[in-house]
């Protein structure tokens, strides 16, 4: 099929490098011209595993191409995917669409014949009924279709996840548009994904309430880990005990700093701001919300605790900063408030990322980036291991650190206690 997709952020170069590969002809659009120059020499503007060696492959194969052409791209496609940001509005909880609507408006201005417009940004349920409204300011609706059909990639497993999803939704309010996409998406589904139609706001709805509902799982796990902490349980026991029942699940159950992301502190806010305006009172959602912006101070006064209220000059070794591994995205990361803090209480801080360096801490001072794991734990006195990395798993604490004083506070619960302990070093998990 010939493809189109608007906006070559993180779900829209990873969907339309992905349905090249499955052999589908894909042009990805961007206003950007730096960016399209970019991907057309093998430049790729985010830290996506894997997604490299696609975008090379299928370019060269002439499957995948790139185009700053809105219109000339959108005639030669059948079906047309919106994939641009809708971030939160300014001095506002909800969602700005208005990258989605202007994206809708330049497509009318192109439809030469039958096209399906697929949004896969996350949005506000109702949102498709207005965009289809924008649309047919121009063209009659018997020559488009707007279907959503949201994205469920995460940042870093995201070519993982769009192979092997766990399900494939796509809200539609006609038929035909359910057969064409099905068709699209076969060869997943041939490898076992499930593919569920429903109404069109179903499928807004289902993409906030899973995110709004894993927010709420690893609140959860939080606020228990904050008990255990007390009471001298393992964090990782209660994980473990729980997510055995097939009721609960075990995946994110993992206790750890504040949740972050582009997403999920987006769209709990945007889902709140989207009952609000229904008249409905999502009180779990707000609470979830409160827990994890207090979260960060919470672990401030946690390395307070552990330092015994003397931070001024403690050399803080930090290991990922990124709100999760194997990302470059630094949004709503927990190390954007926790580096801060330590920076002025007078810490001295070392961080290291395997993506490099952040602009964010730039001006930050005694804040200064290590060009590695060994060169970060040098003369430190605490080890903050910030994010999950593979990197990071294994470290040799004894060869890397000469301070027998040497103490690690590990926020994803990585190592065993029992053994850093062994080594001689303090250990300190989250609720654990
Ligand atoms: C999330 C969803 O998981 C995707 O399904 C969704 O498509 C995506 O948002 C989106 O809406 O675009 P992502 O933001 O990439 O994906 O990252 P996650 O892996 O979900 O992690 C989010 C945050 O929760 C991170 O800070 C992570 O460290 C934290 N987390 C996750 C935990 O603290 N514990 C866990 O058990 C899992």
């Amino acid at each position: 099929m010939k493809l189109c997709m608007i906006g070559t952020g993180y779900v829209g170069l990873v969907s339309g490098v992905c349905f090249s590969d499955l052999g589908n002809d894909v042009i990805c659009v961007d206003k950007d011209i730096n960016k399209i120059n970019n991907l057309k020499k093998g430049i790729i503007p985010i830290y996506e595993p894997g997604l490299e060696e696609l975008v090379l492959k299928n370019f060269k194969n002439k499957r995948l191409n790139f185009s700053t052409n809105l219109k000339d791209s959108v005639r030669k496609s059948d079906i047309i995917f919106i994939c641009v940001g809708t971030p939160t509005k300014k001095n506002s909880n909800s969602a700005d669409l208005s990258q989605l609507y202007a994206a809708g408006n330049e497509i009318s201005k192109s439809i030469n014949k039958f096209k399906i417009i697929i949004n896969k940004s996350t949005v506000p349920v109702t949102t498709g009924d207005e965009l289809e409204k924008v649309i047919s300011k121009k063209v009659n609706k018997k020559y488009f279709s707007v279907v959503s059909n949201p994205e469920f990639l995460r940042e870093g497993e995201a070519i993982r996840d769009f192979i092997y999803p766990d399900r494939i939704v796509v809200g539609s309010n006609e038929s035909k548009s359910h057969r064409i996409i099905k068709n699209l998406y076969s060869p997943l589904i041939s490898k076992g994904a499930k593919f569920i139609s429903t109404q069109r706001r179903a499928a807004e709805l289902i993409k906030y309430a899973s995110n709004a509902f894993l927010a709420t799982k690893i609140s959860f796990i939080n606020e228990i880990a904050n008990l255990c902490e007390k009471t001298e349980i393992d964090v990782e026991d209660i994980s473990i005990g729980i997510g055995l029942d097939k009721r609960i699940g075990s995946r994110f159950l993992r206790a750890g700093p504040s949740y972050g992301g582009s997403c999920f502190p987006k769209d709990t806010k945007a889902l709140v701001s989207t009952a609000q305006k229904f008249k409905t009172n999502l009180s779990i959602i707000k609470s979830v919300i409160k827990s994890n912006n207090k979260r960060s101070d919470l672990l401030s006064k946690r390395v307070n605790f552990i330092l015994k209220n003397k931070i001024k000059n403690k050399i803080v070794s930090f290991l990922g900063v990124t709100f999760k591994a194997n990302t470059d995205d630094m949004r709503d990361s927990s190390s954007l408030k926790l580096i801060p803090f330590l920076s002025k209480k007078g810490a001295i801080i070392k961080y290291y990322d395997p993506t490099g360096s952040k602009k964010e801490f730039k001006k930050l001072k005694n804040v200064k980036f290590s060009n590695s794991i060994q060169e970060s734990i040098k003369g430190s006195d605490i080890v903050i291991i910030h994010t999950e990395w593979n990197d990071f798993k294994s470290i040799n604490f004894k060869k890397f650190s000469k301070n027998k004083k040497l103490i690690i506070y590990d926020m994803r619960n990585i190592y065993s206690p029992g053994k850093i302990k062994k080594l001689g070093f303090k250990y300190f998990g989250i609720g654990r």
